[in-house]
């Protein structure tokens, strides 16, 4: 009998890899799916808690950067692919501390690209894909998109790592013959986002009566892509991909920051039934992140025209649906921001 495919998925205890191990777990019963996750501050077993029985998961906590552990668990599994998100993955804490970034998301990477190219033979049938973000292009101005052709420009620890490590991938398919495929995406938003950045944020201040803090002048451009769109995409790209390809993932969903605010205000007053205006006398504009992207646009055609991929959430839909489910998982909210969600695994995986 044909061994089962196992497929390794990095940081799926985050925001975007919890979705991705959820759609995996479901659409494929005959894979069996191994999340490997360090749970930082950003790992969260409690966003999977209705797939972890499933019979094809296991979950293995272990850190990519740890070179042993990565040996160790490809020896152990035979993996027929890989799907790597792990990343330190906020902006404002790279500029912070970038070394953890360089850590996790640059040696890290070189890491599991050298656990994969020890243990994968001649290739045949593997597959090692690097799910990476449209800051590595740089910054726009008011009009014109990210292509997969555009250079390279990351201005942000964050993003220079992940050029770093979108960079060192392709060295080793060119180097090494290593099957490929990279994607670039566009800001993700929906439930099970950790409240540091935007949308969460302001939901949780929001229901706190808190400020909201908007960034300089507001005038910042990103373009918005519902979650479970981007697990999709992942999906497709990781069974239809071409080898050595990269795609552009994004929403075709532009917002200006205080456009976006605004409308979450008035969404958040409906919801919570609020006068009208009442969540927009909370926004405050305080200081600027340094060295802050003026615009970010993906242009999607190739992922479109290649493999069919378009996403299915529209921006009005997906920011209600975004708001209601915070306000109706509170409980999350509040043990996200207290911290107790990080006794989950000791209570779930090691039971005294
Ligand atoms: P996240 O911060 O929510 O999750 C990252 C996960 O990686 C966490 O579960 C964390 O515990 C884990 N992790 C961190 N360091 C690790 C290590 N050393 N070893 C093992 N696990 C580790 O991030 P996210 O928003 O879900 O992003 C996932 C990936 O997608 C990242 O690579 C990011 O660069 C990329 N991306 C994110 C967005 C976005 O809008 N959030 C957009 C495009 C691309
Ligand atoms: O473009 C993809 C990237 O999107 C991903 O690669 C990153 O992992 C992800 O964090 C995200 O980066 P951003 O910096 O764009 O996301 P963030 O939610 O931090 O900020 C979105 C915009 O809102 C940005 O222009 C900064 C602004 N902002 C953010 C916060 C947290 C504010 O004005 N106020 C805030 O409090």
């Amino acid at each position: 009998m044909a061994k089962q495919p196992t497929i390794l998925i990095t940081g799926g205890a985050g925001f975007i890899g919890s979705h991705l191990v959820r759609l995996m777990v479901n659409k494929y019963p005959g894979y069996h799916i191994v999340n490997l996750d360090a749970l930082t501050y950003a790992g969260n077993l409690e966003n999977l808690t209705d797939i972890e029985a499933a019979p094809n998961y296991t979950f293995v906590k272990g850190d990519i950067t740890d070179a042993q552990q990565m040996q160790s668990l490809f020896a152990e599994w035979s993996f027929d692919g890989v799907i790597h998100l792990a990343a330190e993955s906020h902006v404002d804490r790279s500029i912070s501390n970038p070394m953890s970034f360089i850590e996790t998301n640059i040696v890290g990477t070189v890491i599991l690209l050298n656990a994969a190219r020890a243990h994968w033979g001649d290739f045949s049938g593997k597959r090692f894909y690097h799910v990476s973000t449209d800051e590595v292009y740089g910054s726009l101005g008011e009009t014109g998109f990210f292509t997969e052709d555009t250079a390279y420009d990351p201005r942000s620890p964050y993003s220079a790592s992940k050029a770093s490590s979108d960079h060192l991938v392709r060295a080793y398919h060119h180097t090494y013959g290593l099957p490929i495929v990279i994607s670039n995406c566009s800001n993700n938003y929906g439930p099970y986002q950790f409240p540091e950045k935007l949308l969460p944020l302001m939901i949780n201040n929001i229901r706190n009566n808190k400020p909201l803090p908007v960034y300089g002048d507001g005038q910042y451009t990103r373009d918005w892509l519902w979650v479970e769109d981007h697990a999709s995409a992942i999906d497709q790209v990781y069974h239809q991909g071409q080898d050595g390809q990269t795609y552009n993932i994004g929403g075709n969903n532009e917002w200006k920051n205080i456009d976006l605010v605004h409308q979450l205000c008035d969404v958040m007053d409906q919801l919570l039934g609020r006068p009208d205006g009442t969540s927009r006398e909370l926004i405050t504009f305080v200081k600027d992140r340094p060295g802050h992207d003026r615009r970010y646009a993906i242009d999607a055609t190739k992922i479109k025209n290649e493999l069919g991929w378009e996403p299915a959430v529209q921006a009005e839909e997906g920011l209600r649906k975004t708001a209601a489910w915070y306000l109706a998982n509170t409980e999350w909210l509040e043990r996200v921001t207290s911290g107790a969600y990080q006794a989950y695994y000791d209570k779930q995986y090691q039971p005294q």
